[in-house]
């Protein structure tokens, strides 16, 4: 691990999307740091990481995502990092995706995010200051053929990000936008690919984008990481 994670002892997290994948990855090893949390799905998965509340919540609907924020405020006292993970996608072309499939990556990826902004980020700013990552992609900053409605729902995410770091740097938050190309879980297993589709191959772990995550919370507060790009050696840089 590079930085120490002893900066983050006594602090508290929310973490959307934690029930599995990278959401599991980040919050174990905020766990482990000392980090208290508050987590987010749709299941209500803990982990069973002690002392975690993880009321169930789809973060497409904005009163789920507020109770989520009121109950780890409850439970915790404060709230320090967001990491606003919960994701979904769906592969194709454009004019194959079904309507259901094109509202589900926007109600998700991005309006999702914009809900958990809204919800957590007045906390931060009465801590004094914190850490709103959003685990966004490089389709966030790339297109790629079939996956048009990811791309929009991801390309705003970061757009958004970008402009709340402008908004919040003053107050001490920092807002950064994660990108990790392939990572082997559930959701690169998505619809419109199968075991042998050959994106899958050599892919990074949920452990390797929990890393960079870490790395972005343990920077000295005198800088922030904004956008963070980053992919397996196995996959090109197009797009
Ligand atoms: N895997 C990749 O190749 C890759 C690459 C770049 C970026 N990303 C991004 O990384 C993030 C995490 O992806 P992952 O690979 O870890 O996916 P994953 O393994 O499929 O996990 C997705 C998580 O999101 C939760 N979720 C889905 N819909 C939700 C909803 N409506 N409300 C609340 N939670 C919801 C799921 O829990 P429940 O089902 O219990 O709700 C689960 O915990 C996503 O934003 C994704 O776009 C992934």
């Amino acid at each position: 691990m590079t930085g120490a994670t002893e900066g983050l002892t006594g602090k508290v997290a929310l973490v959307t999307g934690a029930s599995r994948g990278i959401g599991a990855a980040v919050a174990r090893r905020l766990a482990e740091a000392g980090v208290a949390l508050g987590l987010g799905s749709r299941s209500g998965d803990d982990l069973g990481l002690a002392g975690a509340v993880a009321p169930p919540t789809d973060v497409r609907d904005p009163a789920q995502v507020d109770a989520l924020v009121a109950a780890a405020v409850a439970a915790h006292g404060h709230l320090d990092i967001v990491v606003a993970n919960a994701g979904v996608g769906a592969y194709g072309p454009f004019l194959e995706l079904d309507p259901e499939q094109l509202e589900r990556m926007i109600d998700v990826n991005l309006k999702g995010v914009l809900y958990t902004a809204r919800a957590a980020l007045p906390h931060l700013i009465e801590a004094g200051g914190g850490d709103f990552v959003s685990l966004a992609s490089v389709a966030g900053v790339n297109a790629f053929p079939g996956e048009a409605v990811y791309n929009a729902s991801k390309f705003g995410q970061v757009g958004f990000v970008r402009s709340l770091d402008i908004e919040l740097r003053e107050q001490g938050v920092r807002c950064s936008n994660i990108c990790p190309g392939g990572v082997a879980t559930d959701f690169a297993m998505g619809t419109g690919r199968s075991e042998d589709s050959p994106e899958l191959e050599g892919m990074m772990s949920a452990d390797d984008v929990a890393e960079v995550v870490m790395f972005a919370l343990t920077r000295p507060r005198s800088l922030r990481l904004m956008t963070t790009t980053f992919r397996p050696m196995s996959e090109g840089s197009w797009g």
